[in-house]
């Protein structure tokens, strides 16, 4: 049964660090002149209003994007990242969030391609009617981890998967396993993005240790944590599996860490990290 909503943490710390970095993978496949395709197996609804019900609840955005939304003198990561949430909201007044699909589309070149999966029977609809007379985006009705047979590699042959699960599964950290070797298998030379949540520390450090046993190449992990990882509730921090980075992106984040800890700061205990799981051929 699929409970999780993504309105109820729209623009949370976790957003902030996922949109910045997933922003970051876009522009890299930009900056040649051939076509490229995205699918995002996780999709959501494309974009949240921070003033609905849910969003309300917990308000988990003041956190996250509401940090940065006056802050001065962001690094340019960041403040590109605040520019695409700024362009939903043209009055200046933060409400409107934009999800992963909506990101990414701002950023396709005419012949660039977005391939958008969501099984949630209530999200669903909202995301296809966010891009119902769009000719470069598919949405589809269907489970994100069933379809890189159909889906991949795509006639582009460039460009990335994105994989940000709701974590509402026992097994979705062996999914994601599963999900890398799959896609390793038929795409080598795409990107993966995979985002994780560190709630105890134990799964992710027993997980990143089973994707080094993987042995494919050039995996990059970056961790954001917040607050002591053995606090005893809540989202201490995530991080992402960067599958054949771009060039130079280990230099980036090297920078973009450091920054995103010192805005979302919660904690003195939090720490970033970042390392390569298995270093490029
Ligand atoms: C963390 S949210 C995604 C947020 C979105 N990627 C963004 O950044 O705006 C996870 C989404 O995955 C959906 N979902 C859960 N299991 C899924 C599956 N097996 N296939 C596709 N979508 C799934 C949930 O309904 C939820 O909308």
């Amino acid at each position: 049964m699929l409970s999780y909503r993504h309105a109820f943490h729209a623009g949370n710390f976790a957003d902030v660090f996922k949109h910045t970095l997933l922003l970051q993978l876009v522009q890299a496949l930009r900056r040649k002149d051939k076509p490229f395709c995205v699918l995002d197996t996780h999709a959501g609804t494309g974009r949240y209003d921070l003033h609905s019900a849910s969003a309300a609840k917990n308000q988990e955005y003041a956190d996250g994007i509401g940090r940065l939304w006056n802050q001065s003198a962001l690094g340019p990561e960041l403040s590109e990242y605040r520019e695409q949430v700024r362009a939903l909201n043209p009055n200046g007044e933060l409400r409107y969030y934009p999800g992963s699909p909506r990101l990414i589309r701002t950023l396709l070149r005419p012949d660039d391609r977005l391939i958008l999966t969501e099984l949630h029977p209530g999200d669903y609809p909202v995301l296809k009617a966010e891009f119902a007379s769009d000719r470069q985006t598919a949405v589809h009705h269907a489970d994100g981890y069933a379809v890189f047979k159909a889906f991949l590699p795509p006639a582009a042959r460039r460009g990335l998967v994105f994989i940000d699960p709701a974590f509402e599964l026992r097994d979705e950290f062996d999914r994601l396993l599963e999900a890398v070797q799959v896609i390793h298998r038929r795409w080598a030379g795409g990107i993966i993005a995979l985002w994780y949540p560190i709630l105890d520390r134990a799964p992710s450090l027993r997980w990143r240790r089973a994707l080094r046993e993987l042995a494919i190449p050039a995996m990059l992990c970056a961790e954001l944590g917040l607050q002591p990882y053995d606090a005893p509730f809540g989202l201490h921090g995530c991080g992402m599996i960067i599958v054949n980075p771009p060039w130079q992106f280990d230099e980036l984040l090297k920078r973009l860490l450091p920054e995103l800890r010192q805005r979302l700061h919660r904690s003195e205990q939090g720490e970033t990290r970042l390392d390569w799981l298995t270093p490029p051929p």
